[in-house]
């Protein structure tokens, strides 16, 4: 059944939302757990977000995106969900959800909600059903025999050689009915199986569902993986290694477009105006200019991988450090900004809940320049074409928390990442060290909101250790000081509502070669954007032949005082305007 605009229920606020509202807007993602403990159990929850809405409204973000607040025995945080109708209690409540969404809506936001369908909690009652073999339900996920001659449950009888995102094969032996499932992330996250159009069926059934709850949209876990190759075969692994990396050769499956477009068609997702964003760990600029062109209405836009893997080897895991290059990762935003510059759209981010610190990986998150250079990172990513992704405290300049200890850490990819690579023999040091600059822990210390007890976050035990930095590093310093990362980031998000140019101007990359300096132009009919930021900590004097004449331009944002000349200070960046 196709659902047109006219059939969205009384609460859908089609008419609210014009089309492509989202090429203006700027999303703020909440990782509930560790933004706001309204009952003293160190757990972020519901009405924490709401005793905060103050603050979203004061940063002037359009749309809120919420990772899972679901039913979940939390292996994965939440990304394991054993109910898709249902808020944890840990969390809250639908009610608390409603109210969440009613306070949003009041001060112009709207919610987009984490949407994780390549795969369920084992605890999920199709998966608990789909153990019997015998089950109407066996089918909705992936059961295959071992493989032929090898004893099932010993290493090596999996069906095929697959490695899950989390450590180990992604195959998992069921003892009572002799087979395996697939899993490409943790052993309690199977894997649904898409060709079954039941499963798609109960999955835009629950889309509907929250759609007419009033949220405006879905950002889509690893929805790149959801077309398996057909068939499921063994992958080539790297010399010395067993198993490849299941991720590597399941995204973009032969009917991952298929069923973007069904689920579009049958949501009326764009008929609604929704924002869609599909999280695709290896997409490329092509695939994502198909995904992307609203001609086949499929999504609005996708998270590349591509910039957040600059920092590791090029055949090796997240946890095989490598430099950035500053030239490479201009380089590749600028691929994309060309690749999808008449067709599609892009997503803009360095921060989420499974990166780094973006102020601690690409900038420099010393006292002396931590606020220029998360000031100075924000001005290069938000003054990009596409849709502006900020991550809780990132507005802050919140730093990596560089846990020394593998018992302060609690994200199951890290500390299953430790005991394997200690099991492989390789130095504690260095592991401990790939985490301190990689583990997805990072991101996820509590957020700072005062300089109080666990920095305002709880009146307990915080889930996760709270940076000591947040003495200093918190909302409300931040919000007092006129010159703060807050303001800065509320000074881009004006400029993208305020200039077209910013969010529809076409883009040019300057200086491409530079290893300091990230220029560039934006254009719309006559007016000029120019960017130009030090991604340095040391000073640099920008050619004045490789930039248009500024003589008439117009300083909208600066990170320090213009000095009227074309040095630049250590991470200070400037926008003008021409025209
Ligand atoms: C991507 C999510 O962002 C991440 O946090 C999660 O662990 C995996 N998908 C599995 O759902």
């Amino acid at each position: 059944m196709t659902v047109e605009p006219s059939s969205v229920s009384s609460s859908g606020t089609a008419e609210s939302r014009p089309h492509h509202w989202w090429k203006s807007a700027v999303v703020y993602q909440i990782y509930p757990r560790s933004f706001a403990d309204s009952n003293g159990d160190g757990t972020g929850d519901i009405p924490g977000i709401i005793s905060k809405l103050d603050y979203l409204a004061q940063l002037g973000v359009d749309v809120v995106w919420l990772s899972p607040i679901y039913t979940s025995p939390m292996d994965d945080n939440g990304y394991d969900i054993s109910n898709y109708q249902d808020v944890d209690p840990l969390f809250g409540s639908l009610d608390d959800l409603d109210e969440l969404i009613a306070g949003l809506h009041e001060r112009g936001i709207k919610l987009v909600m984490d949407l994780v369908v390549n795969h369920t909690s084992d605890e999920h009652p199709w998966f608990v059903e789909s153990r019997n073999p015998k089950s109407p339900k066996r089918n909705w996920y992936w059961w295959r025999p071992p493989r032929k001659g090898a004893t099932p449950g010993t290493p090596g009888a999996e069906p095929t050689n697959m490695e899950a995102a989390f450590s180990g094969p992604a195959w998992d032996y069921d003892e009572q009915s002799g087979e395996y499932y697939l899993h490409i992330f943790s052993r309690k996250q199977p894997d649904l199986n898409w060709e079954n159009p039941k499963v798609r069926r109960a999955i835009y059934d629950m889309m509907r569902w929250w759609v007419d709850r009033g949220v405006d949209g879905f950002r889509m876990d690893v929805i790149n993986l959801i077309s398996k190759p057909d068939p499921l075969t063994d992958g080539r692994p790297e010399p010395g290694r067993q198993y490849v990396r299941a991720v590597k050769f399941v995204g973009q499956g032969p009917r991952l477009q298929e069923f973007l477009a069904e689920m579009n068609r049958e949501v009326g997702l764009d008929a609604q105006n929704l924002l869609t964003v599909g999280e695709m760990p290896g997409v490329t600029i092509e695939m994502a200019r198909e995904i992307t062109d609203p001609a086949n209405a499929e999504l609005n836009m996708v998270f590349t991988f591509e910039h957040v893997d600059l920092d590791r080897m090029p055949e090796g895991s997240k946890w095989d450090l490598r430099p950035i290059e500053l030239p490479a990762l201009k380089k590749n935003l600028n691929e994309w900004q060309i690749g999808l510059a008449d067709a599609g759209w892009n997503s803009l981010y360095f921060d989420n809940h499974d990166q780094p610190r973006a102020v601690s990986r690409f900038g420099d998150d010393g006292p002396e320049h931590r606020v220029n250079s998360a000031k100075t990172l924000g001005t290069v990513l938000h003054m990009h074409k596409g849709t502006p992704y900020i991550y809780q405290g990132e507005e802050l300049g919140m730093t990596n928390s560089y846990f020394s200890n593998i018992e302060q850490y609690a994200d199951i990819e890290s500390v299953n990442y430790h005991a394997d690579a200690l099991s492989l023999g390789m130095e504690a040091d260095a592991v401990l060290h790939s985490l301190s600059v990689k583990s997805r822990d990072n991101a996820r210390t509590p957020m700072h909101w005062d300089d109080g007890s666990h920095a305002g976050f709880t009146e307990g035990i915080p889930w996760l250790p709270v940076n000591p930095n947040y003495v200093t590093i918190n909302a409300r310093a931040a919000i007092a000081d006129a010159n703060s990362v807050f303001h800065h980031f509320r000074r881009l998000i004006e400029l993208r509502h305020d200039y077209r140019v910013v969010a529809e101007g076409r883009f040019e990359l300057l200086l491409a070669g530079s290893e300091q300096i990230w220029a560039f132009t934006r254009t719309l009919d006559n007016q000029v954007l120019v960017v130009m930021a030090n991604c340095s900590s040391a000073p640099v004097d920008v050619p004045a032949d490789a930039l248009p004449d500024l003589g008439r331009a117009q300083l909208l944002l600066a990170t320090h005082r213009d000095a009227g000349s074309l040095r630049l200070l250590p991470w200070e960046s400037r926008v003008y305007l021409l025209g």
